[in-house]
């Protein structure tokens, strides 16, 4: 398990020297051992550009991000993907690999150059897709799978990864309501960091710890989802009306849209 912590970070959009546009700007964010941290906000707010700081995609003009203490532009690419591994909102087109090859793929980090899989390598494999439900799949080409299917693969490749903390980009985005809860319920059992990002404040509501709030480029809240989810604030940061109330059989918010005028 890793910790991370954001200290200070402004991102520019690059190729703007000399007037350039902020994207994101004073972000003060952790994400402890074995916490859940969601991110969220409205569409453009910033979360993808803020997730791609986070995992060393892109490097912040100003600030810095740390992982158990090591700043990650000190530390080589390699040495971030045997740490931190990312769910992204785009699929890859992977053309031709079979889903067991997409999730091996999250092994390299852990081989040498010229290293092929080993017989560990592929007790991982077969265990990760078991966890997502694929093992049936193992052998069909990723290019011919449903949208929810290749979010669970790419799933499996991150887990078998092995990182200390897992990035995910609105992960739930493509599931149905039951493998949503699969996956975040799983995603708690781990012994894992995550730092994800969703649209369904619910869902966030259930699974995450604590929340940050970015819009147009800050985080202008964090805390519990109780102390985040209040109707005033969707209101001020998403311009909709909505009832919070205590969801009936546990202790999180629920939000209600109210969708008349
Ligand atoms: N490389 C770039 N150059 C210019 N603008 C960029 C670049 N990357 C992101 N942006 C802009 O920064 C803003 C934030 O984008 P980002 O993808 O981080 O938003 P988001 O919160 O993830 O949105 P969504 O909910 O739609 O996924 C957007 O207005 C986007 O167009
Ligand atoms: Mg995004």
């Amino acid at each position: 398990m890793s910790s991370l912590s954001i200290e200070g970070l402004a991102w520019a959009a690059p190729g703007r020297d000399r007037d350039p546009l902020w994207l994101l700007r004073d972000i003060h964010l952790q994400v402890g051992q074995g916490e859940f941290v969601g991110l969220i906000g409205p569409n453009g707010s910033g979360k993808t550009s803020l997730l791609r700081c986070a995992y060393r995609a892109y490097e912040p003009a100003l600030g810095s991000v740390t992982l158990d203490g090591e700043n990650l532009w000190r530390r080589t690419p390699r040495w971030c993907a045997q740490r931190i591994a990312v769910v992204l909102q785009e699929f890859p087109q992977e053309f031709g690999l079979t889903v067991a090859d997409v999730v091996a793929m999250g092994r390299t980090p852990h081989q040498g150059l010229f290293d092929g899989d080993s017989a560990d390598d592929a007790v991982q494999v077969a265990q990760a897709l078991e966890r997502v439900g694929l093992t049936a799949c193992a052998l069909r080409s990723f290019a011919s799978l449903s949208g929810g299917e290749k979010q669970r693969v790419l799933l499996a490749r991150a887990l078998v990864q092995q990182p200390g903390l897992l990035i995910l980009d609105e992960p739930t985005n493509h599931l149905d309501p039951r493998y949503q809860l699969e996956l975040l319920g799983h995603l708690r059992s781990l012994d894992l960091s995550v730092l994800a990002s969703f649209h369904d404040l619910n869902l966030a509501a259930a699974f995450c710890d604590r929340l940050c709030v970015i819009a147009e480029g800050r985080i202008v809240a964090s805390g519990t989802p109780a102390e985040v989810l209040t109707s005033e604030l969707l209101h001020e940061v998403f311009g909709v009306r909505a009832l919070v109330d205590t969801h009936p059989l546990h202790a999180y918010p629920r939000i209600t849209w109210i969708t008349q005028p």
